[in-house]
């Protein structure tokens, strides 16, 4: 198949390396053309483990290739992709389709024969209908159809997601899209992944549907953590005990300083807005959100009562600021709520992170970047794991607390113990929800 993928962003680029390695000859465009000169080099925008290895083989078998020109892209596809970007518009909470809806009227004014143009982005329902609309309008003429086929990649886990997904979900309305699209996945299909078809607003509403699902899992273990503070239960505990139960299973259950990141934010705001313009309130995504929002303040608070009250003076060491490890996106990450707040409330803030420095820097003002925990913890007050980094987790502790100035810890990823924390000489220890 000959495909055409529009947007080199995280989706895009990970989408278009992995279908080439499928076998098929895709073409990625994008309209900076300092990114594409920087692909066209070999070099890769983004952080994603082993992305690098699998976009030179792919190119070096000539199946893989980047251009700013859309129109060479899609002339002669099998397929098109949009894969831009659909941010939280500001004011409303409503998904931002203008690059979506650009995208799409310029495909259609590209089209040279039959084609399926494939949203990837995450798009409020009804987009795909809308995207069709627009390519009808501009080139009446045109032979194609539209297909919704939202993606479920974890950032620092894409390739093999892609590559071993849970499903595929594909919004179809012709048995010749169907067969197109079909033709893409073949591989999977071969190894036996599920492939869902559906109509496109089944298609939509999955994705949104998913996304607010896991967000809300995630918000109701943050919310049985304070509780469980509050009666003296193990949450680390009470979430194994739960996730047992096959009906809840146990992932996305680990208590933490709330969820970031690229999708569950946006797609619960996007989500709740839906709702409200449909009438049909999402009065759990709603609350989620807001309890979300309170979960990352009430992490403050945690520092504070570690600091006796007030950090206005106080050096504190911040081990990760990535929303979550492995990446080096912060884009909604609850370093930049908690961050600030300390530095507002008087901290001297030292940050460490193994990714999260190039976006960091203008996103954290005032604060110091250090080379690793240890150098971040000598003299300091206390010590904040906000990120699950590897290199977190297996840390000397009695080496760390042993240069700080107190040893106490905020443990906002639980991956210590109170007990861990109490042999290595700790005089304070804080998890979450423990
Ligand atoms: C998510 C979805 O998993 C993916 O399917 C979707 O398409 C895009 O959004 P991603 O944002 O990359 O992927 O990260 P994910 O691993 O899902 O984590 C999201 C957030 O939830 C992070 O901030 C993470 O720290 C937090 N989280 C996750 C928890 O706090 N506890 C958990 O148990 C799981």
């Amino acid at each position: 198949m000959k495909i055409a993928m529009i947007g080199t962003g995280y989706v895009g680029l990970v989408s278009g390396v992995c279908l080439s390695d499928f076998g098929h000859e895709v073409t990625c465009v994008d309209k900076d053309p300092r990114k594409v000169e920087m692909l066209l080099r070999g070099d890769v925008p983004i952080y994603e483990p082993g992305l690098d290895v699998l976009m030179a083989r792919n190119v070096a078998a000539g199946r893989l290739t980047f251009t700013g020109d859309l129109n060479a892209a899609v002339d002669g596809a099998d397929a098109v992709f949009i894969a831009v970007g659909t941010p939280t518009r500001r004011g409303d909470g409503h998904a931002d389709l203008t690059y979506v809806m650009a995208a799409a009227e310029e495909i259609g004014r590209a089209l040279t024969g039959y084609a399926v143009i494939v949203t990837k982005s995450t798009v409020p329902v009804g987009t795909n209908a809308a995207v069709r609309a627009v390519i009808e309008k501009t080139s009446p003429e045109a032979e194609f159809d539209v297909a919704s086929n939202p993606e479920f990649l974890r950032e620092g886990a894409a390739i093999d997601d892609f590559m071993r997904p849970d499903r595929v979900v594909v919004g179809v309305t012709s048995d010749r899209a169907k067969k197109v699209m079909g033709e893409i996945y073949r591989p999977l299909f071969l190894r036996d992944f599920p492939i869902l078809y559906t109509d496109l607003e089944t298609a939509e509403m999955i994705k949104y549907a998913a996304n607010a699902f896991l967000a809300t899992k995630i918000t109701f273990i943050n919310e049985i953590a304070r509780l469980c503070e509050k009666v003296g239960a193990d949450v680390k505990q009470v979430s194994k005990g739960m996730g047992l139960d096959n009906r809840i299973g146990n992932k996305f259950l680990h208590a933490g300083p709330g969820y970031g990141g690229s999708c569950f934010p946006k797609d619960t705001s996007a989500l709740a807005r839906i709702g409200q313009e449909h009438a049909a309130p999402m009065q759990i995504v709603e609350t989620v959100i807001k309890v979300n929002d309170e979960i990352k303040r009430r992490m403050i608070e945690k520092v504070m009562d570690l600091c006796d009250g007030s950090v206005n003076g106080k050096t504190v060491a911040v081990l990760g600021v990535t929303f979550k490890p492995n990446t080096d996106d912060m884009r909604d990450a609850p370093s930049l709520t908690i961050v600030p707040a300390l530095v507002g409330n008087g901290a001297r803030v030292r940050v460490v992170d193994p990714q999260g420095r190039r976006e960091g820097e203008s996103l954290l003002p005032g604060v110091t970047w250090m080379e690793d925990a240890y150098a971040a913890a000598k003299g300091a007050d206390v010590v904040v794991i906000l990120t699950e980094w590897n290199e977190f987790r297996a840390l000397d502790l009695a080496r760390l607390g042993g240069t700080m100035k107190t040893a106490r810890m905020a443990d906002l990823r639980n991956i210590y113990s109170p007990k861990d924390a109490e042999a290595a000489g700790f005089e304070a220890y804080s998890g979450v929800g423990r």
